[in-house]
């Protein structure tokens, strides 16, 4: 198949690729696109062939939900049981926007989409082109992460096509997305609203607008003993094809430790990588150092976290060393992300 790719300006819609995008959605097929979180490979949600093909395309585990993207508040009627007062706050404040919601399905979802549960995760993306899209294309798009399973979500249409060219339909691009880790997921079919999949928006912010929410259990357990409640978290995600360690502590014994680690490996004949930050990036004098960014702002960490995997990848290290970026706003969400692809191997010093 041959992957039509569109690209666009998120200020300036090329309406018609959208809706060309759209009615490819309509019939079945498959549109990779841009969100403010990463890029999504979106097929129709009520269509449960549709969701197939996503797996298909993926390779991703069908026992693995996907989430429902809607473009209006009042489309979530059609999909969802009950929508409790708590989750309608968080929607005020938070939506369009990184936060996903998990609630009890109507018939109407076909258990293709969900995996097999009765519950359905929905979410309204903040993008332009991801909310005409939507609605172009029917007004409930399924869309994981378009990337193939296991590898580090894309931020950038390019990532798309490495991973999916010659899978799906089209892929409109909108260059580099704007947060690059995938969305908050808060589960309402509990008591207390938890925290399956922490990311932009974060437990402080959620309880800011609705009071006490809890942190799923198997986030915090490094063991892996406990099982995550979204079925997506127990796949060891991200893998770089090196062995990735990261090191955690004050950033000169951190450095100190990496300078360490590094040596040894180059000595040893290993191609070695370092995952630094502008203010550290001079401090590693062997390896192959890349910044991920600056502490200052750690956006820009999050930004370009999956990017820099997939980089390192493509230059065939051995070993990543990476520092910990505990950072005040992002950082649970990062070094979730991080410790996944590192397989939890972590440090401190
Ligand atoms: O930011 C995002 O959420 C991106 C963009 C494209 O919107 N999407 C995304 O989808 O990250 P995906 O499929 O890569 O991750 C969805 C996660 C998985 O961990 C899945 O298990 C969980 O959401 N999930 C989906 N439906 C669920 C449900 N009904 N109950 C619990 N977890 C669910
Ligand atoms: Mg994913």
């Amino acid at each position: 198949m041959d992957t039509k790719v569109v690209r666009m300006s998120p200020d300036c819609l090329d309406m018609q690729g959208i809706l060309e995008a759209g009615s490819i959605l309509k019939n079945g097929g498959l549109v990779a696109f841009p969100t403010e979180t990463v890029y999504g490979l979106g097929g129709n949600a009520l269509d449960e062939k549709a969701a197939e093909k996503i797996y298909r395309a993926k390779g991703r585990p069908s026992d693995n939900p996907l989430i429902i993207h809607i473009a209006e508040f009042s489309a979530i009627e059609k999909i969802v049981k009950d929508v409790p007062q708590k989750a309608k706050l968080l929607a005020d404040a938070y939506w369009p926007g990184p936060l996903t919601m998990v609630f009890e399905k109507k018939e109407i979802v076909p258990y293709g989409t969900t995996g097999g549960l009765e519950t359905v995760a929905v979410r309204m993306p903040n993008h332009p082109i991801a909310l005409e899209l939507i609605r172009a294309g029917g007004g409930y798009v399924a869309a994981p992460s378009a990337n193939k399973s296991g590898r580090p979500s894309p931020t950038i249409a390019s990532h798309v096509e490495e991973d999916l060219g010659g899978r799906i339909d089209m892929i409109l691009d909108g260059g580099p997305v704007g947060i690059g880790l995938e969305s908050t997921i808060v589960d309402f079919t509990d008591e207390i609203p938890t925290i399956l999949r922490p990311g932009y928006i974060n437990q402080e912010m959620l309880e800011k607008v609705i009071g006490p929410v809890q942190m799923d259990k198997a986030l915090m357990s490094v063991s892996g003993s406990i099982a995550p409640k979204a079925p997506g978290m127990k796949y060891r995600h991200y893998a770089p094809q090196g062995e990735l360690v990261i090191v955690a502590g004050y950033p000169e014994d951190v450095q100190m430790r990496i300078r360490q680690l590094a040596e040894e490996k180059v000595m040893a004949g290993y191609r070695v990588g370092i995952i630094a930050t502008d203010e550290s990036a001079g401090e590693y004098p062997l390896g192959i150092v890349k910044s991920i960014g600056t502490r200052v702002h750690e956006e820009t960490i999050a930004q370009h976290l999956f990017a820099v995997l997939r980089e390192f990848d493509d230059s065939k290290v051995d070993f990543i060393y990476s520092e910990a970026f505990d950072t005040p706003q992002i950082g649970q969400a990062i070094m979730n992300r991080l410790l996944k692809a590192a397989g939890q191997h972590k440090i401190d010093v």
